[in-house]
């Protein structure tokens, strides 16, 4: 199968890229940006893409390319960095801009390029720079430059090899998607072989290839990600040997331990076990208010009561555990492939240290590793998983916990899932659901003073967050009709009484997260 190598040097957005390599159909793989190029590693190889980083050239950690990817006659796309790279590896020279270049900048096209086929002459690129090239390196011409003169694509004169300073792989480039798809297309000339119902093949006989006749065990947390990898399971390995376990952490929205028990079943799921835990994780959690602690302490209880069920159920030592970790939770964790991404939060489903005792075993399975959300829908789909299912907007790991600000305590789940269930009836009774990446109320360790008749009533303030997004990654505020806001605001301080507020969160991400914790 024809694909994309990107380098990753540490930037959050080489996983966009990957993400719409994907999209054009094409299969990507993320290798660390300083590691030797193997032969191996090239096979398939049609196109390489150098992506962007937060180290600059001349820092004395910054990471070097395998000089011999200028060299290999594959076309080379570098991004940002990349480019500043490609420059000063080939005797060219880079500069620390004054002011750094974030977001919205026009650029102008100057020379002729497959590159930018059927692209304006003009277009509004987005950058994300405080270094720039200064001086082209020998054999290079500037092929695009921005309003301050700065060159903005460059390409070599008789070597496959390209450079652009901008992301198109950002939405908010104008053109972006055109400009990577000439490149992939076009320049690589790759073919489009990356659909998902090759990826359940291929998935499928690497997962039976891998354990064997060994049983295996898959965590569900009631979310799209864990019931697709265990409808991947479950039609690949039959209901006998796949083991599923419902940790109810008491964290949960309201309904959902009872939906997800008949969506299992709805799988042919045969050995399903719930286990009630929410007094366990309520205990621990009582008094604790730092959100990385709370996580800590919720990831820790889940390794517990999962020790204590997976004792119960007998499976001996010899069983793989699954998950459903997808792409971004790995690299989110600071444990992306390349070796410099950031720890933003730390995502308990990933770093446990039963997960990371199986995984030096060698025992365990993520089959959704290399995917991103929307694919995991995609895969979803082609599996048969219902489409309420499928379509479900995702859920963190630790539930409830990183919901309730501050103190998490049963009265205040109780009152977050009275508010959160409404919302969500409210949003898919307005068939505005669908159109919403992922949207969830959270309660806010804030009282204040209302009146509910003549009396006058403190209560607890609850912040409604609604994004558009494509993977996670980055986020956009959903802009809603005011009137649902305030419809749906009445509705939830009219039925649940603890609430005396109601605020729309207004952040986009980044600065902010999607969660509040
Ligand atoms: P943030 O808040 O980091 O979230 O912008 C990005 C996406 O990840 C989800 N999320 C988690 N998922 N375990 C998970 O499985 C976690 O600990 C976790 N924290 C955040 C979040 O809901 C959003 O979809």
């Amino acid at each position: 199968m024809d694909q994309v190598l990107i380098l990753d040097y540490g930037s959050q957005y080489t996983q966009l890229i990957a993400r719409r390599v994907r999209e054009l159909g094409v299969y990507t793989e993320i290798a660390p940006g300083d590691a030797p190029l193997a032969p191996e590693r090239l096979v398939g190889v049609k196109g390489i893409v150098m992506a962007g980083s937060p180290s600059s050239v001349y820092d004395d950690d910054a990471p070097v390319p395998d000089q011999s990817v200028y060299a290999l006659g594959i076309p080379v796309l570098g991004i940002c960095y990349g480019a500043q790279r490609m420059t000063f590896d080939h005797g060219g020279s880079v500069a620390t801009l004054a002011d750094r270049e974030y977001g919205r900048r026009p650029v102008v096209v100057s020379a002729p390029d497959p590159l930018f086929d059927g692209v304006p002459a003009s277009f509004l690129s987005w950058m994300s720079h405080g270094d720039s090239i200064e001086r082209m390196a020998p054999g290079f011409t500037a092929i695009a430059t921005t309003d301050n003169g700065i060159p903005a694509a460059i390409v070599h004169r008789s070597l496959p090899l390209r450079g652009v300073q901008f992301h198109p792989e950002v939405t908010h480039c104008e053109h972006g998607t055109r400009i990577l798809s000439n490149f992939v297309l076009g320049i690589c000339a790759c073919r489009k072989s990356w659909t998902m119902e090759r990826y359940v093949d291929d998935a499928r006989a690497a997962l039976r290839a891998r354990v064997g006749s060994s049983p295996v065990l898959l965590l569900i947390s009631g979310g799209v990600d864990s019931t697709v990898a265990a409808a991947l399971l479950l039609a690949t390995l039959g209901p006998e040997r796949v083991h599923l376990l419902y940790i109810d952490t008491g964290l949960m929205r309201q309904d959902e331990s009872v939906e997800v028990m008949r969506t299992l079943n709805a799988l042919g799921a045969k050995h399903v076990r719930r286990a009630d835990a929410g007094d366990d994780f309520l205990s621990a959690l009582a008094g604790v208010s730092d959100p990385e602690e709370k996580r800590r302490i919720i990831g820790d209880m889940f390794i517990t009561v999962q020790q204590r069920e997976v004792e119960r159920l007998g499976l001996g030592d010899d069983y793989f555990l699954a998950q459903g970790t997808l792409y971004t939770d790995l690299i989110e964790s600071g444990k992306g492939v390349g070796k410099k991404a950031h720890v933003i939060k730390s995502h308990h489903n990933v770093r446990s240290p039963l997960v990371e005792e199986k995984r030096a075993a060698g025992r365990i399975v993520e089959p959704l590793d290399r995917l991103y959300k929307d694919e995991v829908r995609a895969l979803g789909r082609v599996l048969g998983v219902d489409e309420a299912v499928v379509s479900r907007h995702p859920f963190p790991g630790p539930g409830l916990g990183v919901r309730v600000l501050g103190e998490v305590t049963r009265e205040k789940c109780d009152t977050l899932r009275a508010a959160d269930a409404i919302y969500i009836s409210a949003l898919r009774a307005r068939g505005l659901y669908d159109g919403i990446w992922q949207a969830f109320a959270v309660l806010l360790p804030v009282r204040s003073v209302g009146v509910a008749g003549d009396v006058r009533r403190y209560g607890w303030t609850v912040a409604l967050r609604a994004v558009a997004s494509t993977d996670g990654m980055t986020a956009d505020v959903y802009e809603f009709p005011m009137k649902d806001l305030l419809e749906i605001s009445a509705m939830i301080t009219n039925r649940v009484p603890a609430v005396g507020r109601v605020v729309y969160d207004v952040s986009s991400k980044p600065p902010a997260t999607i969660e509040w914790e």
